[in-house]
C-alpha cells in the first residue's frame, strides 16, 4: 500500500517517528510531503495538495499532523473524497477505518505521544472497512444528501 505523510511545524517531530517507522513497517511506497523543519509552516498548502493526491488515487492512505489535528482536518475534509479523520486514540482510529473508511488518519503532534501514534498508524493501515450498511452511509457524504 503506497502512503504519504505530511505536517506543519506543529506536527513535524510527530511525523518525523511516525515516518520512520512506516519506512521499517510499511509494505509500499512512503512519500514524505513535508515539511521538513520545525520553521513555522502553514498547514492548509500540505493539507490540500495531500487531500487531492489520495482523492486522485495516487496513495491509498494519507497521514497527516499539525498541532492540534483540527486544522489539518478541517482542510483535507473540503475535498470530495477524501475521509480524513482526526483520531485521539485507538477505539476512534479503528472505528475511522470499519465504519467510515477513512483514507487519511490525522493527529495532532501537541495532543498525543509518539506511542500512542505509532499504534494508529498501525491500526489504520491494518483495518479493513466493514462495508454493508456503512457503504451507503459513506456514499451519501459525497453525494451531500
Ligand atoms: C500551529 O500553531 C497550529 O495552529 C496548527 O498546527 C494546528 O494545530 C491548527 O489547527
Amino acid at each position: 500500500m503506497d502512503i504519504v505523510i505530511g505536517s506543519d511545524h506543529a506536527g513535524f517531530d510527530l511525523k518525523e517517528a511516525c515516518r520512520e517507522h512506516l519506512e521499517k513497517s510499511a509494505g509500499g511506497r512512503v512519500e514524505d510531503a513535508g515539511v521538513f523543519s520545525r520553521d513555522s509552516a502553514d498547514y492548509p498548502k500540505v493539507a490540500h495538495q495531500m487531500a487531492l493526491a489520495v482523492a486522485g488515487g495516487a496513495y491509498a492512505r494519507g497521514i497527516l499532523i499539525c498541532g492540534t489535528g483540527l486544522g489539518m482536518s478541517i482542510a483535507a475534509n473540503r475535498h470530495k473524497g477524501v475521509r480524513a479523520a482526526l483520531c485521539h486514540n485507538l477505539y476512534t482510529c479503528r472505528m475511522s477505518r470499519l465504519h467510515n473508511d477513512a483514507n487519511i488518519l490525522v493527529m495532532g503532534g501537541r495532543v498525543i505521544g509518539v506511542g500512542i501514534a505509532l499504534e494508529m498508524v498501525d491500526l489504520f493501515l491494518s483495518t479493513d472497512f466493514e462495508g454493508g450498511r456503512h457503504l451507503t452511509r459513506v456514499d451519501q457524504i459525497d453525494a451531500g444528501c
